[in-house]
């Protein structure tokens, strides 16, 4: 029988590779050791020891791009965050089985992630199969929203790379439309994915949320543009 919530909360709490926080307020990173850990501008010369560029995954849920990644991307330094630590021991349990030494994984809100990195630390994030959050009054929770390019432009810099992946016409053209009114640039855009040409082979990564196809959606959206 697989492990219960509790016990999943249990290993999390004693992995290396995994760090938590669970205070909105005053919000801390603690390490498997329970100490409070301060990796602002520092994660790769002190997380990873190298001097390799960051990708973030938000929203992992189980964190299959961040597996993807660190099996495909030896050189690349990869942080799956999610708000669920039940999810993330998925990815965190699969990269422990595997000796891989460059993905980590954050418990935490998304919002919060400035408490957490310094400025320009991260060159590229994904966001795949976000909750398109379809009620208006819930638009300012979607996750490319104006206030998180925000945040992305914080974390990432001008030349910060977004990845969006997604079943749903709602998000795919609202963040069309966030990227033009905030000057991003389009680098790559298929609005029917699986019925395209494409170079990158992570692009055929099926996360758990675009296996459950909840949209109920035949195309699968990809965009990926430049913060600017
Ligand atoms: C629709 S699921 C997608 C999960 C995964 N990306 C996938 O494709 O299977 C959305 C995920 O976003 C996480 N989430 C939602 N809001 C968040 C936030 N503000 N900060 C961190 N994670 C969040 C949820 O916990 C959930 O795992």
């Amino acid at each position: 029988m697989g492990k219960g919530k509790l016990e999943k909360f249990q290993d999390l709490g004693q992995m290396p590779h995994v760090f938590q926080n669970f205070k909105w307020l005053d919000p801390k990173l603690l390490n498997y050791k329970k100490e409070v850990v301060d990796y602002r501008g520092k994660w790769s010369k002190e997380v990873f020891k190298n001097d390799h560029p960051i990708i973030l995954e938000l929203a992992c849920g189980y964190g299959e791009y961040t597996m993807a990644m660190a099996e495909e991307l030896p050189n690349k330094n990869i942080i799956g965050i999610d708000l669920k630590g039940n999810r993330i021991w998925t990815g965190a349990n699969y990269v422990q089985e595997k000796g891989l030494n460059n993905a980590v994984f954050l418990r935490s809100a998304i919002e919060l992630l400035e408490n957490f990195f310094g400025a320009n630390e991260v060159s590229e994030i994904w966001i795949p199969f976000a909750d398109p959050h379809v009620r208006d009054s819930k638009s300012k929770k979607r996750l490319t929203g104006p206030k998180f390019i925000q945040l992305y432009r914080y974390l990432a810099g001008k030349e910060g790379i977004i990845h969006l992946k997604t079943d749903s016409d709602l998000l795919y053209e609202f963040t069309l439309q966030v990227i033009e009114t905030e000057g991003c640039t389009i680098l790559e855009n298929y609005p029917d994915l699986y019925n395209s040409t494409f170079n990158n082979e992570l692009l055929r990564v099926k996360t758990r949320y675009e296996k459950l196809n909840i949209s109920g959606s035949a195309r699968v959206k990809y965009v990926k543009f430049r913060l600017n």
